[in-house]
């Protein structure tokens, strides 16, 4: 029998979405989810992807069979090459179990449920803010969440000291530690390089275990080795890390689920038992991973000129985000709305965080059609030419009230 359960609130991102799509005054945006537009504000597919699909659709021999457990093997071994870089030391050490997952949120939750049955420490610290979802994938693993001071609200930027001194003093051997390894969602502020040196170093000598969430590599700069300066980094100094890829935003794969999950072990022994034992959680969660995102990125990994184009692609995407950044900034600096701007250029990838209240936040979604989350976060993406004007009029009436 089962007792009643009590009705709770919808997931912030996806109810944004609904009333979104239900808002129909003609004006609206959608800043709310991270999800790529164009600038005439539509979803986008990569020229890269529509090659490769045509392609596959194309070949004779496609078939709609079960993919491994594992996944698509052309696929997470390309996938890893993305991550830890062609020529990666770590990669050809075969310390690394690579499983394709249902997108980077499949990945958190393949790893944390590893990481809840194996790990010394069931506790996992999280940056405040972080994803929304962290918590529920975590929860829903059996780790206890513990946070560490991430955003300064009055320099908008990383809050440096405290995000050390809580790692030195409050964390445990063995504790789960959650990074986002570029484009930190919400608040678009990483660490910097030297920072992320002394960030593997307190990891190291506090014996930490690095949890790397990769959902925007080469989104945030449209550099994939840039962006994985951080995972490469760790791959050369730490034993055991994991790292959750996800090809949602890269690819523009959303609705495919395309992802992976590779975690690292202490030697090419323990990582063929660490293979066995993600294959017995996988097959009980989701049997197999679903099969057509994993083709197409692995056709477009496997084929040079699919790949360059997918290198444009992932400038075209970033650079009109960066453009939209200058472009919103310019206009409240011209229309002078109270408060400083810089925060917005200097963040970097999807997300922006604004600053702007909760009280602010629903004024715009009520009053203007302006659809963004309470926390104040932005998709820049949700930005175009036609709309950043009166957006940004909008935050200026909101602010000065
Ligand atoms: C977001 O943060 O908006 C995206 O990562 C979409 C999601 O699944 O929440």
């Amino acid at each position: 029998m089962i007792a009643a359960p009590p009705s709770i609130a919808p997931d912030p991102i996806f109810h944004l979405i609904g009333l979104y799509k239900a808002d129909t005054r003609a004006d609206k945006a959608d800043l709310g989810v991270g999800a790529y537009r164009s600038n005439e504000g539509k979803p986008w597919i990569l020229p890269c992807v529509k090659a490769a699909s045509e392609r596959i659709q194309a070949d004779p021999s496609y078939n709609h069979e079960y993919l491994a457990i594992s996944g698509l093997d052309e696929y997470t071994k390309s996938a890893s090459k993305v991550i830890f870089g062609q020529d990666s030391a770590l990669l050809k050490s075969n310390r690394v179990s690579s499983f394709q997952t249902v997108s980077g949120t499949g990945a958190n939750h393949l790893g944390a449920a590893f990481l809840s049955k194996f790990n010394s420490s069931k506790t996992i610290w999280v940056s405040d803010p972080t994803w929304g979802n962290h918590f529920k994938v975590f929860e829903t693993a059996n780790l206890q969440i513990k946070v560490y001071p991430y955003w300064d609200p009055a320099t908008r930027g990383l809050n440096w000291e405290a995000l050390k001194d809580t790692l030195q003093n409050q964390t445990s051997p063995g504790d789960i530690i959650l990074l986002h390894a570029c484009a930190h969602n919400p608040t678009g502020v990483d660490p910097t390089h030297q920072q992320w040196e002394e960030l593997s170093e307190i990891i190291s000598a506090k014996q930490l275990y690095p949890f790397f969430d990769a959902a925007y590599q080469g989104f945030a700069s449209g550099d994939l080795d840039h962006d994985a300066f951080a995972i490469r980094y760790f791959a050369e100094r730490h034993a055991e890390f994991l790292v959750c890829q996800s090809f949602a935003k890269n690819f523009g794969l959303y609705g495919e689920r395309t992802g992976a999950l590779h975690i690292v072990s202490k030697t090419s022994v323990v990582a063929r038992a660490v293979d066995t034992q993600l294959s017995a959680l996988q097959r009980a969660e989701i049997s197999s991973p679903p099969a057509y995102g994993a083709k197409i990125v692995a056709a477009i990994l496997a084929d040079p000129e699919l790949y360059q184009q997918w290198r444009n692609d992932l400038i075209t995407m970033s650079a009109r985000i960066k453009e939209m950044r200058t472009t919103l900034k310019s206009h409240l600096e011209s229309l002078k709305t109270p408060g400083t701007w810089d925060h917005l250029v200097d963040q970097i990838g999807m997300f922006a965080y604004t600053g702007l209240t909760p009280g602010q936040c629903q004024r715009l979604v009520n009053e203007f059609s302006i659809y963004l989350s309470s926390n104040g976060r932005v998709s820049m993406a949700g930005f175009n030419d036609s709309n950043v004007k009166s957006i940004a009029k909008a935050i200026d009436t909101v602010v000065r009230e």
